[in-house]
């Protein structure tokens, strides 16, 4: 393990200004996604919309790195270039999920563990030789009736402690995504109690895995009211929560933080971003991971179209460079209806 080198790709995934693009849907998320503008998922279709996304001219002012797909990290431009090399040389690093996704969790009903582990260390080993500078692993946390159980948070933040632990032995950064997602009707306090048990069994076990934290960064939910609570909290009690329960839970050594978005639409994502980054000084750099968030008005423009590509990039350019703003408080939502 070189601490060296993972602090320096761990600072440049959070380098000012930019944020990091979560291209890294499964096959079966991705076929959920183009569903949604009517078209087969098919491989050929999702390495050009993959390409179509990292061959945006100009990218790399507001992005930093992109997480891939395995199927993605193995396929190439149409000029034959494999995506990890073509990414690097435009200046932005590539990463890869590496979790095999949320299983259910025997004897806890309505809660998952998320899996993978198996045969990690050798997968890590070919990923970075693919190129690979960085990792993802998504835990995944949902706020009901009972749930979540205490058992199945330590079962989550053990997996993902010994993720980031096999991932920083192959000099690649983890980024650690324990997710409390916002599909209830549950309000902002009970979001932040939950966040806070979570952040707390998480780091505990990143620390009893000696996971170096410079070379590291956390992917977390922002603190939020359930999708259906009849009462949503605004933008600055959002910003407020999630930085508070943040400071009580991270550790400053923390390379930095990337938001996921979680089913926010993107202006409120960025919105959010901006005014937490308002609320400085912080103790470590505050960007972005979207997927949804940055893809979904740039996908709905490509529609499946090689003629489309061109609109579809100015859509992801113009999120990428809002959110890109929003690193350091500068976006104002007046800017959403300003031209690009
Ligand atoms: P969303 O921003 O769409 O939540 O996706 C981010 C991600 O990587 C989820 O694992």
């Amino acid at each position: 393990m070189d601490c060296g080198e993972l602090a320096r790709v761990a600072r440049a995934m959070m380098v000012k200004n930019k944020g990091i693009l979560a291209a890294d849907e499964s096959t079966g998320t991705i076929t959920k996604r183009f569903a949604g503008i009517k078209l087969e998922s098919t491989e050929e279709h999702r390495r050009s919309y993959r390409e179509m996304l990292f061959t945006a001219p100009g990218a790399a002012a507001w992005i930093s790195g992109v997480i891939l797909y395995d199927e993605t990290l193995r396929q190439k431009t149409s000029d034959g270039i494999a995506f990890p090399t073509f990414l690097e040389k435009n200046g932005i690093l590539p990463g890869i999920k590496v979790d095999t996704g949320a299983k259910p969790l025997a004897q806890f009903p309505g809660e998952t563990v998320t899996e993978g582990l198996d045969g990690l260390r050798e997968r890590l080993i070919e990923y970075r030789k693919l190129g690979a500078r960085f990792a993802k692993w998504r835990a995944v946390i949902d706020i009901g009736t009972g749930v979540p159980s205490a058992f199945a948070i330590m079962a989550n933040a053990h997996a993902l402690a010994r993720y980031a632990a096999l991932c920083q032995e192959q000099d690649i950064v983890p980024i650690v995504e324990p997710e409390v997602l916002m599909d209830g009707a549950h309000s902002l306090e009970r979001c932040e109690e939950v966040t806070e048990m979570v952040l707390q069994k998480v780091f505990g076990q990143l620390f009893q895995h000696r996971i170096d934290f410079a070379g590291m960064v956390l992917k977390p939910n922002m603190v939020i009211s359930g999708k259906k609570a009849s009462l949503r909290a605004t933008p600055e009690q959002v910003a407020q929560a999630t930085v508070r329960c943040l400071k009580r839970h991270v550790p400053p050594a923390v390379a930095g933080i990337a938001f996921l978005s979680g089913g926010q639409s993107p202006t409120e994502a960025t919105q959010h971003l901006s005014l937490m980054n308002s609320l400085g000084p912080l103790p470590w750099p505050l960007t972005f991971s979207y997927g949804r968030a940055l893809q979904d008005t740039a996908l709905t423009a490509w529609k499946g179209s090689s003629t489309n590509v061109g609109a579809a990039q100015k859509e992801l350019l113009r999120r990428a460079k809002l959110n890109g703003l929003a690193t350091t408080g500068a976006y104002a939502p007046a800017m959403e209806t300003q031209a690009a």
